[in-house]
């Protein structure tokens, strides 16, 4: 076993880089004579010559320069396990890897904007994607939260409902379908539909709702590029009411009435239940369902 101690190889780093006891020993808040003695011990465990002693200045020897790289390969390691440990338990600096659903880009913004302003030390890694992409997350671990519609049952999660999700239907204003009070899933048979891509948990929920799978023409993986397509008239969209609400206000789209619509679901916070949150994830979390 490798009995060399963190003293020994910090105090040859910094007689190395500063190529003297004198200023090592000053920067290591340490008497000269211990500097020397830790090198000393480092010798004698490594059992070679690490330091020329002789003539004015110290060089390291063959051996030591070998050596040096490794302390410092060590050392930077050390720090920046620190680091990451410091940041994750000081709830005011933390790191947070969130990943959220598509659909939820419209708030989650402004919910980490409050929680930046309130933290602002913290710092985040947002990885917006489809459900699809949000479940292979979850199972190879790889967020500290995710924000979803509908967490799977068969996974062994923690998950926290915290804001309504209203899916609708949207269309053109001229529309002739919004002249009816209340259509049937039957009206939209020959209608054009514009659909989210496969994996989208908006895609899945309608067809669960209506009952049948959408044969679209037009498949769309952003409810942004949806709204703009319905606008430009280009056929029926469905998306969460969350992501539409300037554009209903200024009558740019409309909300079509169809039977069984809104659809209303949840957003989840979720996250692994065999992982401990880190401090800064635990208010985050506790942040989300309070501010929303
Ligand atoms: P999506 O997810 O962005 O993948 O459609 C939203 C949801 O699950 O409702």
């Amino acid at each position: 076993m490798i009995n060399y101690t963190l003293k020994q190889l910090y105090s040859f780093e910094a007689v190395v880089r500063t190529k003297s006891f004198t200023r090592a020993s000053k920067e290591l808040f340490v008497t000269q004579p211990a500097v020397y003695m830790q090198i000393q011990q480092l010798t004698k465990n490594i059992g070679a010559d690490l330091i020329n002693t002789k003539g004015k200045t110290v060089t390291p020897t063959y051996i030591g320069k070998m050596f040096y790289q490794t302390c410092i390969d060590v050392i930077d390691t050390l720090e920046k396990s620190k680091l990451d440990i410091d940041q994750t338990l000081d709830p005011e600096a933390g790191h947070l890897q969130i990943a959220v659903a598509t659909t939820t880009n419209s708030f989650v913004s402004h919910i980490l904007a409050k929680f930046k302003k309130k933290y602002p030390r913290m710092s985040f890694y947002l990885d917006v994607t489809n459900r699809e992409s949000l479940l292979k997350k979850l199972d190879n671990n790889e967020a500290d939260l995710i924000i979803m519609g509908e967490p799977p049952t068969d996974m062994p999660l923690i998950t926290q409902p915290f804001m309504e999700n209203p899916l609708i239907a949207i269309a053109h204003p001229e529309h002739p379908l919004l002249k009816n009070q209340k259509n049937t899933i039957k009206n939209l048979t020959n209608e054009t539909l514009i659909t989210r891509e496969q994996g989208s948990g908006t895609r899945i929920t309608i067809e669960r709702i209506i009952g049948m799978q959408l044969n679209s023409d037009i498949e769309i993986n952003s409810n942004e590029a949806i709204i703009q397509a319905v606008q430009a008239g280009l056929g029926i969209g469905f998306v969460s009411k969350h992501t539409v609400k300037l554009e209903l206000e200024n009558n740019v789209i409309k909300q079509l009435n169809i039977d069984k619509f809104p659809i209303t679901r949840h957003w989840y916070v979720v996250h692994h239940s065999k992982n401990k949150l880190s401090p800064i994830a635990e208010r985050f979390k506790k942040f989300i369902v309070e501010n929303s």
